[in-house]
């Protein structure tokens, strides 16, 4: 169990990182106490912004000898707390953000290095510079940090076609819980040599070690894009568009994100600059997009051939094709600002769930009954990445309903929630992480010698359970 700092120990820790690089004055570590959604709000000593791998290994060692505990921090954008110190105020924080150098960009091996406090979006960018795509893609990318990205094992809006981080990760550079250094940044596709062991690192959330750099994968960038906005009556006809275009169009299909007509009158009522650009106001609306490397591929023709044909099958009601970049931005805002304009609607509840793409239409059909019958102060508004069998299947408050019986549903509703896609064969968190939020349920939940080889590997990596305690496993 880990104990709280004393001053010589505090002291030690702030010269290990050197002048400049900690925090501790109430308004010093103020900003990494609370988690994006406000859920939890904590209390830390010490916040520690290290800026090399020696300083974050100088660090883990005097928190071994010690026994203190870290909770590893990126761009707080996670949504299940595992960045938040607990109330404690015996936990310091270990901010990556000064960790933020990219390393190498290897254009021919479709490979980079970057560290872990490189946000998302300066990830992109560097691919970028170098004609190449890294692609992972998700509305907080501006703040995400790829540090983040690995520990919760992001997904997003292209994982269709190019997986969650845990596909795109080449190996990985951790610092282990006694200030050991795994050097594991090889940059190679094949490699079988033993165990994967950075993948147990990835989605771990900061308990098994602190990531602080990786070599991830490129992609050829694209040179062609097509992307339209549709109307259908029924998440059925999702399914069918999406096998349709699959079998036209193969891996060109990165994004396919369901979204019901209530996210979109949100999203237009709340955010500044976005529009309803389909005319007939259809029950559900999709975003699609085709992308390639080929120039010459003419994506905009086999879309608009793909949603003739859907039309005429009577899939469709309506659609839109992007004519112009400006276009095809407006539309991904509409997708992407769905989360903003909930928060400015009022209280919401979030499920994060998956289940087999095949069973989307039932978890919504299904899962909008329980909202009805367990929560009828809320408004189902279930969008998400449904080309992955991943809805964000949110509940936002009713206008007018009283916020306190309304979050007073949470906990029936999502219990409710979890058996539906449990028998459906589904996951309880299909993107966002465990983090503090999930940890009791996923104990509940999960297979139990899964999770007893869990506890073994977290004993094995981290015996004194300094990292991140109490988030991801219950502490035992
Ligand atoms: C999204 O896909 O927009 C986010 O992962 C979910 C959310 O912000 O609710
Ligand atoms: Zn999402």
């Amino acid at each position: 169990m880990a104990r709280p700092p004393d001053l010589k120990t505090l002291g030690e820790l702030k010269a290990a990182v050197g002048s400049g690089s900690w925090l501790d004055s109430r308004d010093g570590v103020e900003p990494f106490l609370t988690d994006f959604r406000k859920l939890y709000h904590g209390a830390t000593p010490l916040v520690l912004l290290p800026r090399s791998v020696d300083e974050v290994a100088r660090v883990l060692r005097i928190c071994d000898r010690e026994e203190v505990a870290v909770v590893p921090h990126g761009g707080n954008t996670s949504y299940c707390g595992g960045a938040t110190p607990d109330a404690s105020g015996s936990q310091i924080v270990l901010s990556l953000s000064k960790l933020n150098r990219v390393r190498q960009i290897d254009a021919a091996n479709y490979s980079m290095i970057i560290e872990a406090g490189c946000t998302l979006a300066a990830a992109q960018t560097a691919a970028r510079d170098a004609q190449r795509l890294f692609p992972l893609s998700l509305g907080s990318e501006g703040s995400a940090q790829i540090g983040g990205n690995l520990s919760t094992n992001a997904g997003g809006t292209a994982v269709l076609r190019y997986g969650m981080m845990r596909d795109l990760v080449l190996g990985l550079e951790v610092v282990l819980a006694d200030g050991r250094v795994l050097h594991g940044l090889k940059s190679l596709r094949k490699d079988n040599t033993g165990y994967d062991v950075k993948s147990l690192f990835v989605g771990a959330e900061g308990t098994l070690g602190i990531i602080t750099a990786a070599s991830l994968k490129l992609f050829p960038a694209p040179a062609d894009t097509a992307t339209a906005l549709v109307g259908i009556d029924s998440p059925r006809h999702a399914l069918d568009l999406l096998a349709s275009l699959r079998t036209a169009a193969g891996d060109h299909v990165t994004s396919f994100e369901l979204m019901p007509r209530l996210a979109v009158q949100l999203t237009v009522k709340h955010i500044t600059g976005v529009a309803d650009p389909l005319a007939q106001g259809t029950p559900w609306y999709l975003l699609i997009e085709l992308s390639s490397p080929n120039a010459q591929q003419a994506l905009l023709t086999l879309l608009t051939a793909a949603l003739e044909d859907a039309a005429a099958r009577g899939i469709i009601v309506d659609a839109m094709l992007a004519s112009s970049i400006a276009q095809s931005q407006a539309m991904w805002k509409l997708r992407e600002a769905i989360p903003e304009a909930q928060r400015h609607h009022g209280a919401s509840l979030k499920h994060d769930v998956s289940v087999p793409v095949s069973a989307i239409p039932t978890l919504i059909e299904e899962g909008a009954a329980l909202v009805h019958r367990l929560a009828p102060e809320g408004d189902v508004v279930s969008y998400g990445h449904a080309g992955d069998g991943n809805l964000h299947f949110n509940v936002s408050q009713k206008p007018g309903a009283d916020i306190k019986s309304f979050m007073a549903r949470g906990p029936m509703l999502e219990l409710a929630m979890f058996d539906l896609e449990e028998s459906l064969g589904g996951s309880i968190s299909a993107e966002h992480g465990i983090g503090r939020l999930k940890a009791a349920e996923f104990a509940r939940r999960a297979d139990p010698v899964e999770l007893a080889v869990m506890h073994d590997l977290k004993r094995a990596l981290d015996p004194k359970g300094i990292l991140n305690p109490g988030k991801v496993l219950c502490v035992r």
